[in-house]
């Protein structure tokens, strides 16, 4: 028998009171098995390394976790644009989940970066559709690789943490799927995960955790996905009738659903067919993520020197005046609180207790050749202000030869669960480089955040690096770049904008009354700042190198696109230094006098080589005519307009280097809405806040525009902070407040779950272990209905 026959068999033989608990999680990191069936699957977030957490923190488990290794956020990994580093860390993250009898790690996201405020973008990719698809896919390649299962996450549109579990994305099709589908489809077809982790917002009016379109015509039609939908913690919308638009299991689950599942399918109202597939689902992973594997045993050493690696292969030079790398590192002092407390991870499920994690400071006192320990002052606090650090500072610096200077955000600012107010670094900082600069003109930053910052001091410095969120090996792979033992070759992943102001969607992020309305459609990053040449603190793709690289011609193998036959870009590039290094080749495409609408250039393709001084590469790009499409709103699919495409290769979307153009044709009749878009066919630097009636022309249908959410009746849709004005609501958020002021661990915990609680659904209350009549009884009486709350606690039920 082969496992297909195998699987059915078993299938045919199990009843649905034994199927029925598959559907809903064994409290927060487990499926149920089926006695000796099938067996239980236990889960654990990543995406920055393994967080064991034990069932007994509660269903969120934020709580402290298992030792393991901290590799980089994805935000620094992304800059890597490295895939066969990417599928390491992969590697390395399912052998420790081995080890620690994980089966599935929840990561990992590709949740495309919308704006730089968003709480969680240390934990995705990119702003570039194609570069967070390709990262992810090579991650789940890796993890997969050793047996271990991926949760691809949060799918979709979850660009926000502001009121993440309520909020609507309102988003047009093209929009969705060239820009933020996009990721999850090149992921599955590169990695292709065991599993699916939905968000918690809506799309388009529905819930993903409900959405046919997504779940359904999308991932499973369009992007053939075969594996399991799970939901993401408490964003189960309805935990019956999810299960018949393709959520496969609810998460987490405290409760035994078990009747409630079967009464559901007696009448009705759970259709036996989706039952089955959800159940079919679950057992399917069980047999792979249970199957026997090569014996691989986990090496921490090997896991920690592929962290450091990763930083170092990561890290983006972002200015040299000629300083770096510093031969004289032993005359500088070191100024910075971060320099001796680390920021290397930011908040929420995706925190690991890190096993090697160094400061910057113990590192280089433990790793110096000779003499006196390196001399160190914060210059700020990442707590409460304290006075005289910055006198001492400015002494200190006055007193050395150069500064290395640690700044970031401090921990509090960025995390899962809300988004940041601002761009800005702390004023003590910004104030702190100020005077330093009065004192010493060798200054070096080094700089740590989750997400692009503003840099009003970056004429005063001679040198930056960006270090992002480094994960434990931080401070060595940052030694190795900055002392010149390797020379950096990190490029970003995103832009970094001069201001708040120029962001697109700056006067509609993260919106407004639950609506996040995607005015600023396909001009997302770099395809906004290009296509309105608008200047930026640095591009996307940038990043600097002790090398220098020379490009030679792209010659292309067909200067003509007639159907789907590949063909051949190639350049050469050199390197013109004695030094050794890599160099990131992006290949982008750029249509000339499209009768779309259409950003100046695409990425499409890039390659990451290694060059010895003076070595010389032929690089060769394998493409074919689906790097020209676009989705089509009419026969809902790709097609490509028929025109001159233009395809540049260079060092950034900014920095081109040589160009080619090629004819592409096509039957595609394109109909130009010209008139009716204009400020989509011709971007202004203005920003995207375009008028409303253009944006539902985008869409193609009018905006039910909300006006106040926070209105009777409410329902297990409503949130705490809706009816915070009601006399229930009013008990309820003094008693959260007060059980988080004595149990938060620090300030960002409490923030998150101070957010999570005024803006959760009371439907996910479920999760922090209230039963479900209880809310609806709280819902009762904010709805000043008595007698119902009274019939709900007593007779159970929810609304
Ligand atoms: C996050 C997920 C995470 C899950 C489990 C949720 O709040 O959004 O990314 O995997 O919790 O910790």
């Amino acid at each position: 028998m082969d496992k297909h026959e195998e699987l059915k068999s078993l299938f045919d033989t199990l009843s649905d009171e034994q199927k029925a608990p598959l559907l809903y999680g064994a409290g927060a990191w487990h499926f149920h098995g089926i006695g000796r069936k099938v067996r239980p699957i236990e889960l654990h977030d990543g995406p920055l390394g393994l967080r064991k957490v034990s069932e007994d923190v509660g269903t969120m488990g934020l709580g402290e976790s298992l030792p393991a290794t901290c590799f980089p956020a994805p935000c620094l990994l992304a800059c890597s644009w490295d895939l066969e580093l990417e599928k390491r860390i992969g590697t390395m993250m399912g052998l420790e989940a081995r080890d620690q009898k994980t089966q599935v790690i929840l990561a990992p996201g590709v949740n495309i970066k919308r704006n730089p405020l968003c709480g969680r973008n240390f934990e995705y990719f990119s702003e570039d559709p194609y570069l967070s698809g390709k990262m992810g896919g090579a991650f789940i390649s890796g993890v997969q690789s050793v047996g271990v299962g991926t949760s691809l996450k949060h799918f979709a549109c979850n660009n926000q943490e502001t009121e993440r579990m309520i909020s609507d994305s309102i988003v047009d099709e093209r929009t969705l799927q060239e820009i933020y589908l996009k990721p999850f489809g090149l992921a599955i077809k590169d990695g292709d995960p065991w599993t699916v982790m939905s968000s918690y917002n809506k799309i388009n009016g529905v819930y993903a955790s409900d959405n046919d379109y997504l779940l359904k015509d999308v991932l499973r039609g369009q992007f053939g996905f075969q594996g399991l939908v799970m939901s993401d913690w408490g964003g189960t919308n309805d935990y019956i009738d999810s299960h018949n638009h393709g959520l496969d299991v609810e998460m987490p689950c405290p409760w035994n659903r078990r009747e409630q599942i079967l009464r559901a399918l007696e009448k009705g109202q759970l259709k036996h067919e989706e039952f089955d597939s959800c159940a079919r689902h679950v057992i399917e992973l069980s047999e792979k993520v249970n199957s026997p594997q090569k014996e691989m045993p986990f090496s921490y050493g090997l896991s920690h020197k592929a962290a450091v690696e990763a930083v170092a292969e990561s890290a983006v030079l972002l200015k040299n005046d000629g300083i770096l790398p510093l031969t004289d590192l032993s005359q500088y002092c070191l100024i910075g609180a971060l320099a001796k407390t680390p920021r290397y991870q930011g908040n929420g499920s995706s925190g690991v207790n890190p096993l090697g994690l160094v400061s910057f400071l113990d590192f280089v006192n433990v790793n110096r050749d000779s003499g006196e320990e390196i001399k160190y002052a914060p210059g700020y606090s990442l707590e409460e202000k304290k006075d005289g650090l910055l006198l001492e500072a400015v002494d200190l610096a006055s007193k050395s030869r150069g500064v290395l200077l640690f700044l970031g955000l401090p921990s509090s600012k960025e995390s899962e669960g809300y988004d940041r107010f601002n761009m800005d670094l702390p004023e003590e900082q910004i104030t702190l480089v100020n005077e330093l600069a009065k004192v010493n003109s060798n200054i070096v930053v080094v700089l740590s955040c989750g997400s692009p910052v503003e840099l009003p001091f970056l004429s005063k410095i001679r040198g930056l690096f960006l270090i992002y969120l480094g994960g434990e090996g931080a401070s060595e792979g940052l030694f190795r770049l900055l002392t010149g033992k390797q020379s950096p070759s990190g490029h970003l992943a995103e832009t970094w904008p001069l201001h708040y102001y120029d962001v697109p969607n700056r006067d509609f992020y993260p919106g407004k009354n639950r609506q996040a309305l995607y005015k600023d459609g396909l001009f997302v990053g770099y395809r906004y700042y290009e296509s309105c040449e608008k200047e930026v603190a640095f591009p996307f793709g940038f990043g600097l190198s002790y090398c220098s690289f020379k490009f030679g011609l792209v010659s292309l193998s067909s200067l003509n696109v007639k159907d789907s036959s590949p063909f051949v870009a190639s350049l050469s590039v050199e390197n013109v230094s004695d030094v050794a290094g890599k160099c990131v080749v992006q290949l982008y495409i750029h249509p000339i006098g499209s009768h779309l609408v259409r950003p100046l250039r695409e990425l499409k393709a890039f390659k990451k080589i290694s060059l010895k001084p003076h070595e010389k590469q032929e690089v060769e790009f394998d493409l074919d005519r689906s790097i020209f499409s676009h989705y089509d709103t009419k026969s809902h699919a790709f097609a490509v307009e028929p025109l001159t495409y233009r395809i540049e290769i260079g060092e950034s979307s900014l920095d081109i280097r040589s160009s080619q153009a090629i004819e592409v044709s096509s039957s595609y009749n394109v109909d130009s809405q010209r008139a009716t878009l204009p400020d989509y066919y011709f971007v202004s630097g203005r920003g995207m806040d375009v008028p409303q009636k253009e944006f539902e022309t985008l869409l193609g249908h009018p905006v039910h525009v909300i006006s106040n959410p926070k209105v009777r009746p409410y329902g297990m849709n409503s949130t705490l902070g809706d009816i915070d004005g009601t006399l229930i609501g009013k008990i309820a958020k003094k008693l959260i407040v007060k059980s988080l002021t004595k149990n938060a661990r620090s300030e960002a915990e409490r923030n998150m779950t101070l957010e999570g609680s005024l803006s959760s659904p009371f439907r996910a209350g479920t999760m922090a272990g209230v039963k479900e009549n209880y809310l609806a009884a709280v819902v009762d009486l904010a709805n000043r209905k008595p007698f119902q709350a009274i019939y709900h606690l007593l007779f159970g039920g929810k609304i």
